[in-house]
């Protein structure tokens, strides 16, 4: 049996900061409202010409570092992004030539809103599972910034810029145990960027290419998915709660996070946390996560972490793993 292996992780966060006192020069909106109702302090934003593909490329360079690994020593490279730096080539073509990764390998964009980590993370590890690679590069990394009207108070408050990457081996003991993706396109209008190539550039009115949300609606199926999933993930794999050691949750909302972690039984203390300084980076929020609980020392080998994400289109997934 093959399963794969986190053997290193790595991130990246844009310079400039984008505090709630800087939101509130903007849109009549409060720090104590943020706080209180997100749990998000500040957020990263892109610089004038930072792309997605650059905030990609600087996280994959410390997870290598981490890992100790060469760029020929990766031959799959999957990016989850709803922020490409093009139509195409896809953003991972576009890391795998400025890394230098094995020509001829594998390169691909999985396209999944905020559960697009996940996403890729699923699809990489059937890459290695399926013997199709042996060492493999899955990134989440966003410019949510571009999408955002700054304008809507609902939302401009919330997202943020960054990128997240790790690397999987082939290996004969877990490793990743299961992962879980779903997907329900019912919702599309909750949660959308109502905008893409395909209605032509003549369709694109000014808000027509930033996220509309409908949060209140987001929020409780979100809570209540979420909720569902975490079960079944630990029942998939006959785990209970007392088995987790860390929950590593898509950074959205500090009080959808809370609502799983009681819903698994988890005290707040074994969740890690980086919505107050990174706000919604979308499919960047879990790698960004991972990355930061292992550099900090709190996460060690042999722990099993569970990774769960939603997001627009309805997606959701999770993944259950001993790293
Ligand atoms: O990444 C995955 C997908 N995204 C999410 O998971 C996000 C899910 N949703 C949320 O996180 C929350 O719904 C929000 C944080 C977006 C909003 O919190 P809420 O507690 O659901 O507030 P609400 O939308 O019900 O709005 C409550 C009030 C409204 O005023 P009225 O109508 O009661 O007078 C809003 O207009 O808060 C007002 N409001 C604000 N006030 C100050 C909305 N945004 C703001 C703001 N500052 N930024």
């Amino acid at each position: 049996m093959t399963y794969s292996r986190i053997i290193g992780t790595g991130s990246y966060l844009p310079e400039k900061v984008l505090t709630n006192a800087d939101l509130e020069r903007m849109v009549d909106t409060s720090d104590s409202w943020i706080v209180e109702r997100t749990g998000i302090r500040e957020r990263r934003i892109a610089g004038e010409g930072e792309y997605c593909s650059h905030l990609a490329i600087a996280a994959a360079r410390n997870a290598m570092a981490a890992a100790n690994v060469g760029p020929t020593d990766i031959d799959c490279l999957i990016i989850g992004t709803c922020t490409p730096d093009q139509v195409f080539p896809s953003t991972a073509c576009l890391v795998q030539y400025a890394l230098g990764l094995k020509p001829g390998g594998v390169a691909f964009d999985v396209s999944a809103a905020c559960s697009g980590f996940v996403y890729a993370l699923d699809v990489a590890d059937r890459f290695i599972r399926t013997g199709g690679a042996r060492r493999a590069m899955v990134i989440g990394a966003e410019t949510m910034s571009r999408v955002i009207n700054w304008t809507d108070r609902g939302t401009c408050i919330l997202f943020g810029d960054g990128a997240g990457a790790v690397i999987l081996e082939a290996g004969d003991e877990p490793g990743i145990y299961s992962t879980h993706l779903h997907a329900d396109g019912q919702y599309e209008n909750l949660l959308t960027v109502p905008w893409g190539v395909s209605q032509g550039v003549e369709a694109m009115t000014p808000e027509g290419g930033k996220i509309v949300m409908r949060g209140n609606e987001v929020f409780k199926v979100a809570v209540r998915t979420l909720g569902r999933m975490v079960e079944e993930t630990l029942v998939a794999n006959g785990m209970t709660h007392a088995d987790v050691d860390w929950l590593v949750p898509h950074q959205a909302n500090i009080r959808i996070i809370q609502a799983t972690a009681r819903k698994l039984g988890l005290p707040m203390e074994r969740v890690i946390l980086t919505v107050a300084e990174h706000g919604n980076t979308s499919s960047a929020s879990i790698p960004l996560a991972l990355d930061a609980g292992i550099r900090d020392g709190r996460i060690k080998r042999g722990q099993n972490l569970l990774l769960e994400a939603f997001g627009g289109g309805f997606t959701w997934g999770s993944a259950l793993l001993r790293y």
